[in-house]
């Protein structure tokens, strides 16, 4: 069984609430980051070997560390709420059911990155979780942990709570940052990073809900301690947002050591396939990493079990693996058409393009439209090539990264499912008909 770190108390009653959670050894990081020195903490963190939680990965003890420090320029920490990656509903459950688990972590890191404002930036969807968020905020508040000189160390620290419009481009730091200003949710070039120059132009660390909520552990145990479960670069628990055809989908914490096969089958996890189907495919990551055949899910390029953590997930690079990414693990059974899965994918890009790049604007336009013409019986092979052309010209080539992320889904379909594009193209009559998984086997 894994470790719980983050959710080892969300079944205690009450625990969304400041008396039970506190009661439950709460804020004790925060007791025991305040007598630290900031740059102990961002050393700690950097110990943990925690990768940024959001989708890229990245060591968050090493963005900390980059974060400029101007003299009289105030520093802010904004976390990533925005959970918009289709498939991904993670940060939804930690912020609904353990708020206080993320503002306790964001007292920590803002102490640590000398943030005396941070923000949470949330999906405008997730309504509901804005007034929990609050309420939670107001109880810290009430009880001395945010606001003047908390717990008498002189550190001073307010949180606000920012909802979008229901934007997916609004998840990407940068885009996110001018939404925070008020302003249009249209992505930055990079760099500089906002670790330079983010929110009204101050150094800003953007980090992800489930990546602030990790930094609790880290201070309670030590970086060490934390760094000593899960394997090679991939160390300590993530949190995987189960669904599709599975027994038992839901949120799941795992120590990465495990593999892939008894994430899906094993009944402490996904509970296997319902009624007998076979495993067809995965996207493993979210929607905008590389869809995954069952072979190639379940075993790496060099024929062993391929595990649920970074480095195993993206063995082998995009001709043979994925991504862990942000953990939405989507699963689909032989009664799916990939076709179909693709053509809606692309219909979410398209639409949430920004459209400042014309790679991305009109690319994803084109995707959409001929993925429609193929999954409706009008598609000739020679739209098969067009598609794999055009998905070529976005990646790389854009201001964000939602460009690479339409490109990558369509590219993974046509690499590891050509022949079912083809059997749409030959089987024109049949395209439309309800039964889409079966008439390909
Ligand atoms: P990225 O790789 O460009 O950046 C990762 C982070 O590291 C950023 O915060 C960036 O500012 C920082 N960084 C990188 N190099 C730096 C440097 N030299 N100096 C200072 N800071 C530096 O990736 P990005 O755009 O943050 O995220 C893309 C990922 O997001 C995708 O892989 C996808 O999986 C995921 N995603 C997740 C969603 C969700 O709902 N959770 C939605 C959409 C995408
Ligand atoms: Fe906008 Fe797409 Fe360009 Fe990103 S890649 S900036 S979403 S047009």
């Amino acid at each position: 069984m894994s470790k719980k770190l983050l959710l080892a108390k969300a079944q205690v009653p009450g625990i969304r609430h400041f008396d039970v959670y506190r009661r439950e050894g709460g804020y004790a990081s925060v007791e025991k980051a305040l007598k630290m020195k900031p740059e102990d903490i961002v050393e700690e963190v950097k110990k943990s070997g925690l990768r940024g939680r959001g989708g890229a990965g990245f060591p968050t003890g090493m963005k900390w560390s980059f974060i400029a420090k101007p003299e009289g320029v105030p520093r802010h920490l904004v976390v990533n709420a925005d959970e918009s990656e289709p498939g991904t509903f993670k940060d939804r459950y930690l912020m609904e059911f353990i708020p206080h688990i993320l503002i306790e972590g964001m007292i920590v890191s803002s102490f640590a990155l000398g943030s005396n404002v941070s923000y949470i930036y949330i999906r405008g969807e997730y309504a509901w979780i804005t007034n929990i968020l609050e309420t939670a905020i107001d109880e810290a508040k009430q009880n001395g942990w945010l606001g003047k000189n908390i717990q008498g160390s002189g550190y001073d620290c307010e949180i606000y709570v920012q909802r979008g419009a229901g934007a997916y481009i609004c998840g990407e730091e940068t885009a996110l940052i001018e939404s925070l200003e008020g302003k249009r949710g249209n992505p930055r070039i990079k760099p500089p990073f906002p670790a330079v120059k983010g929110l009204w132009e101050r150094p800003t660390v953007v980090n992800n809900v489930e990546t602030i909520a990790a930094v609790v552990p880290i201070i309670n145990e030590g970086g060490e301690a934390y760094a000593s479960i899960g394997v090679g670069r991939s160390t300590g628990t993530k949190l995987i947002s189960a669904c599709g055809n599975i027994n038992k989908p839901g949120i799941y914490e795992i120590d990465m050591t495990i593999s892939v096969e008894e994430f899906i089958y094993s009944d402490e996890y996904c509970g296997g396939i319902p009624n007998g189907k076979r495993l067809k495919a995965c996207i493993p990551g979210g929607s905008s990493v590389p869809i995954l055949p069952a072979n190639l899910l379940l075993t790496t390029a060099k024929g062993e079990k391929r595990l649920m953590n970074y480095e195993s997930l993206s063995d082998g690079g995009f001709a043979t693996g994925s991504m862990l990414g942000s953990g939405g693990f989507i699963v689909l059974d032989e009664d799916q058409c990939i076709v179909k899965n693709t053509y809606t994918l692309a219909r979410f890009y398209r639409h949430e393009s920004c459209g400042q790049c014309s790679p991305c604007r009109e690319g994803t336009g084109w995707m959409e439209k001929i993925l429609k013409k193929i999954d409706t019986g009008k598609g000739e092979m020679k739209d098969i090539d067009l598609l794999w052309d055009i998905q070529r010209k976005i990646e790389g080539n854009t201001i964000c990264p939602l460009g690479d992320a339409a490109a990558w889904p369509v590219a993974a379909a046509i690499r590891h499912f050509r022949d079912e594009f083809e059997w749409h193209v030959l089987n024109p009559e049949l395209c439309l008909t309800e039964n889409y998984g079966l008439r390909h086997y």
